[in-house]
């Protein structure tokens, strides 16, 4: 479970264990796109401003696993309890 701060919108989603952060942001933004929402298409392809991004998805690399400036929020989570996006 972690915190997700949607920095533009000005609010904070809680995303429990067995819910995707892009659930969670939809509850507020429901203009975030998505199409596949198993990692493979990129259309959710989201900004993050601070927070370590879990990659799960099947888009980056192996060297740009560590990346901590983009997410896929369909099946990505969080490292460290909460994650900034530039949502
Ligand atoms: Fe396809 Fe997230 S909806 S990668």
């Amino acid at each position: 479970p972690f915190d997700a701060e949607l920095r533009r919108t000005g609010s904070t989603v809680h995303v429990p264990a067995g819910r995707t952060l892009l659930a969670a942001i939809h509850d507020v933004d429901p203009t975030l796109d998505a199409s596949c929402e198993e990692g493979v298409c990129g259309s959710c392809i989201t900004r993050v401003l601070a927070g370590a991004p879990d990659h799960r998805d099947s888009l980056l690399e192996a060297h740009e696993r560590d990346r901590t400036d983009v997410i896929y929020p369909c099946v990505s989570r969080a490292h460290g309890g909460r994650i900034v996006l530039d949502i």
